[in-house]
């Protein structure tokens, strides 16, 4: 599977991670504190398998979210995301695309970005068909106002329409060329019912990739189980938001799986506690 994305030559450079111990005696590394099986400190992985293995398809539903942020929290540089990245992060960016069923990304994050459509390499596809997946996930687009540019390439270079999750009082018809519509909610879109729907269409494992104000939306409803989340290098200073914007919610725990670095880059993956 070399040639996978993921697959990293081998001989990176050198990394270190100090393990505090732990405050109750036992080992980090043997569970956390209620006894579950936990690996907090993992070697970045030689092979495409090996960041599979660290960042699988989970056995039940999961809406895993993905971010990239600066030392202090910023989502952006200079108006982008692009500005944060570094080492590994594209491989790990393209993995979790890979595994995934469906890809949900809100409007902002779409016209901001200028999202091409979801096109995965040969490798990447062949990984799909080869465990019985379809060969390109779902792309999900959120929006309620459906103020979204038809020419962009997310619509018109897309390998398979994608669905636009809406309300419905929007103006759907707009759309009926170029996506499939999945209509939650009356007058705004209540993604708990569009997650329900995408899993009755069997897509659950959900992939989000921003941007902020549909990251504070899904935190607010409870809806994220997994948030993998980069640590970018940078001190970027006052101005970008941080990954969730909006209303304010509860603040909820959650659990370290992983920490993996490269260079001077951090990976984490947080799940739900309990999962
Ligand atoms: N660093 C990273 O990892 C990362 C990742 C993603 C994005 N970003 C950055 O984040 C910024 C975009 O984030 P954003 O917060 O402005 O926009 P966003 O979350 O991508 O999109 C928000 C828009 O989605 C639509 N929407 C519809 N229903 C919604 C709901 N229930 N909850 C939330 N949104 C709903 C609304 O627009 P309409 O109804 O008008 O369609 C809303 O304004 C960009 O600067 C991008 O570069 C960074």
């Amino acid at each position: 599977m070399s040639g996978l994305p993921g697959a990293t030559a081998p001989g990176l450079p050198g990394w270190f991670v100090v393990r505090l111990p732990a405050q109750d005696g036992r080992a980090h590394a043997a569970g956390d504190r209620a006894g579950r099986a936990v690996t907090a400190v993992v070697e970045w992985p030689a092979t495409a398998e090996g960041l599979v293995e660290l960042y699988p398809r989970n056995p039940a539903p999961t809406l895993r979210a993905n971010f990239i942020a600066s030392l202090d929290g910023a989502i952006t540089v200079d108006g982008l995301s692009g500005g944060l990245h570094g080492p590994g992060d594209k491989e790990i960016f393209e993995s979790l695309r890979m595994v995934c069923d469906a890809l949900i990304v809100a409007s902002g994050t779409v016209t901001a970005e200028n999202y091409d459509a979801l096109r995965l390499t040969e490798p990447a596809r062949e990984w799909r068909l080869g465990r019985g997946l379809p060969e390109f996930p779902l792309m999900v687009i959120v929006s309620g106002s459906l103020n979204l540019n038809l020419d962009q390439l997310i619509f018109t270079d897309a390998p398979i329409p994608p669905i636009v999750v809406t309300h419905a009082a929007a103006p759907a018809e707009r759309l009926s060329a170029v996506a499939d519509v999945i209509v939650a909610g009356d007058t705004e879109v209540d993604l708990a019912a569009a997650v329900t729907e995408l899993n009755a269409r069997g897509a659950t494992q959900l992939l989000c990739e921003g941007g902020a104000r549909l990251m504070a939306t899904l935190a607010v409803a409870d809806l994220v189980d997994e948030v993998c989340l980069t640590v970018s290098p940078l001190l970027v200073g006052g101005g970008p938001g941080r990954m969730t914007a909006g209303a304010p919610g509860t603040a909820r725990r959650m659990s370290l799986r992983h920490v993996l670095t490269l260079e001077d880059m951090l990976f984490l993956r947080y799940v739900r506690q309990g999962s």
